[in-house]
């Protein structure tokens, strides 16, 4: 847990970046900054891990306060991604990833093995990718390849200041939602930056709006959807308020869609998602053609998503799964309900 209690920075000259800040994170909490240009997020990110020393307050992280804890083990046991991710350009993918779990000096092997789990992780086959150089990589593999340094020693926490933000939509979209699987597997802690509330909508469990250094309210998405505490927060929000609201609550849960099918049937379906006794998704039959690579939507996944997914794939209804069970169906019917509801 990280706990802010009474924290100010006020920089040499004279800029009062952040006060009195007073609020904590939970354990496995992904725990969202936003705010305008210049608010004091990536400042209040950055005192986290002391890249930025507080002028008063201190910041506990479990139970200790990070002042008067040995900087470089502080460090080492919070990952930091950044926007445009640096990697070192001389050295292969493998050797990015190594570069604290080297400083550790864990042994070779045990290196070799990380390196390779890591790369699995976060979706890049290691026998392709562990041997490349950054320079070779898209963005979006750079950015991967990031989040894997990053969680190399096994951090608790992981701090990421507007990671996506330098990729195209598709590519973001992708690994917001390969984050948040993540996060859900691996249960790390997360302060994640944004200043785009649809990101923050989907990505956390709590937002922390902030303005002009101070936090104006913290909340779940809908708590600030619904209930927003000022005029700054309701204009904030503003026309994005759609996307506010989580496939979860929109969609038809499993035992409800009239498209899933835990068995296999005979009967004769438009549409029919087949799901094994784990709930995986087996089959889907579209008028009695059975689609290849059928699509699934996470569960993180916004409104708009599942109005291209349903476009895209040109059927009525799209599973939407979390942790690869399907959970629920989203139709074309639940997304018109939401906005005769809205
Ligand atoms: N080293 C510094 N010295 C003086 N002022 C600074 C310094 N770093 C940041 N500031 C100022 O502190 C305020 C908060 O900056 P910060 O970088 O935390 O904002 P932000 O919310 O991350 O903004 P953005 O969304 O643009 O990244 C801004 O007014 C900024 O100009
Ligand atoms: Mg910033």
């Amino acid at each position: 847990m990280i706990v802010f209690d009474g924290v100010a920075k006020e920089f040499a000259d004279g800029t009062r970046a952040a006060h009195d800040l007073q609020f904590s994170i939970e354990k496995g909490e992904f725990f969202v900054l936003i705010g305008p240009s210049g608010c004091g997020k990536t400042t209040t990110l950055k005192m986290i891990n002391r890249l930025i020393e507080p002028t008063s307050g201190t910041i506990s992280i479990n139970g200790t306060n990070a002042a008067e804890q040995n900087i470089h083990a502080l460090r080492w046991n919070i990952g930091y991604v950044l926007q445009q991710i640096a990697l070192f350009p001389n050295m292969t993918v493998a050797e990015n990833i190594a570069v604290v779990p080297e400083m550790k000096k864990w042994n070779q092997n045990q290196i070799k093995a990380r390196v390779d789990e890591l790369l699995t992780l976060v979706g890049m086959a290691p026998d392709s990718f562990r041997d490349r150089m950054p320079n070779d990589l898209s963005g979006g593999q750079q950015q991967r390849i990031g989040v894997a340094r990053a969680l190399a020693a096994d951090p608790g926490i992981l701090l990421m200041d507007e990671p996506f933000s330098a990729l195209d939509p598709i590519t973001r979209e992708q690994l917001q939602n390969d984050i948040k699987d993540l996060q859900e597997t691996i249960q790390k802690t997360i302060v994640f930056v944004t200043h785009d509330i649809d990101e923050a909508a989907k990505l956390g469990d709590r937002l922390c709006l902030m303005k002009e250094g101070s936090v104006v309210q913290i909340g779940s998405a809908s708590e600030l959807r619904d209930s927003p505490a000022s005029d700054f927060v309701r204009d904030f929000i503003g026309s994005s308020d759609k996307s506010m609201v989580a496939l979860k609550e929109v969609m038809a849960p499993s035992e409800e869609s009239k498209y899933v099918k835990n068995e296999w049937e005979s009967e004769e379906q438009m549409l029919q998602y087949v799901t094994n006794h784990q709930n995986e998704l087996v089959q889907a039959i579209y008028n009695g053609v059975i689609l290849d690579d059928p699509l699934t939507l996470p569960h993180s996944s916004s409104i708009k998503e599942a109005f291209a997914a349903l476009q895209s794939q040109g059927v009525p209804a799209i599973p939407v799964h979390e942790q690869n069970k399907i959970i629920g169906t989203v139709s074309y019917e639940e997304l018109a309900r939401l906005a005769v509801d809205a």
